[in-house]
């Protein structure tokens, strides 16, 4: 075996949408989207915890569903519609979510926040007013060392009565 074959296949290169642009990066095929939003796009929004799908300080949103971006490789998105925290706030204006967020003092440290957050996008747009139990389940996967259950709760329920309106 040589040297070249230890490493591995070279980067490759793939294409997808994020946050509705059109984005094409090369990447070696072993890596995370997760890497690569921050790496390669300097997305860093989207935060690494512990990087082995336990916490889901990575979630984003990939095709309509929201998934933990450590555990999915970049390859594994060609084609595909990626969402990101970046990606919410429209021309200045904080989207009803993170709007939401604020207002119910959903947060200490922030660092679950954006993927708390984009589970909550994600369960909205299938559930247009929310249970608490509905938000419970849809932010699941989504830990937060400070405890802020309470206000993450009242967000996503007070965000999809907002949208009601
Ligand atoms: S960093 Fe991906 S699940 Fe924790
Ligand atoms: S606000 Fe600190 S981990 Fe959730």
């Amino acid at each position: 075996m040589n040297g070249t074959s230890l490493r591995g296949p070279g980067p490759i290169d793939i294409a997808f949408t994020v946050n509705g642009e059109a984005t094409s990066v090369r990447v070696p095929p072993r890596r995370t989207l997760l890497d690569t939003l921050r790496q390669s796009l300097a997305l860093t929004g989207t935060k690494r915890v512990c990087d082995e799908g336990t916490c889901g300080a990575c979630t984003v949103i990939v095709d309509g569903r929201p998934i933990y971006s450590c555990m999915t490789l970049a390859v594994a998105c060609e084609g595909k519609a990626i969402e990101t925290i970046e990606g919410l706030a429209k021309d200045g204006e904080l989207h009803p979510v993170q709007r939401a967020f604020i207002d119910a003092d959903a947060f200490q440290c922030g660092f679950c926040t954006p993927g708390q957050i984009m589970s909550v996008v994600a369960l909205l747009r299938g559930t247009a007013a929310p249970t608490e139990d509905e938000v419970r389940r849809a932010v699941a996967g989504n830990l937060c060392r400070c405890g802020a259950y309470q206000g993450i709760v009242a967000a996503g329920v007070s965000a999809g009565r907002r949208k009601q309106r």
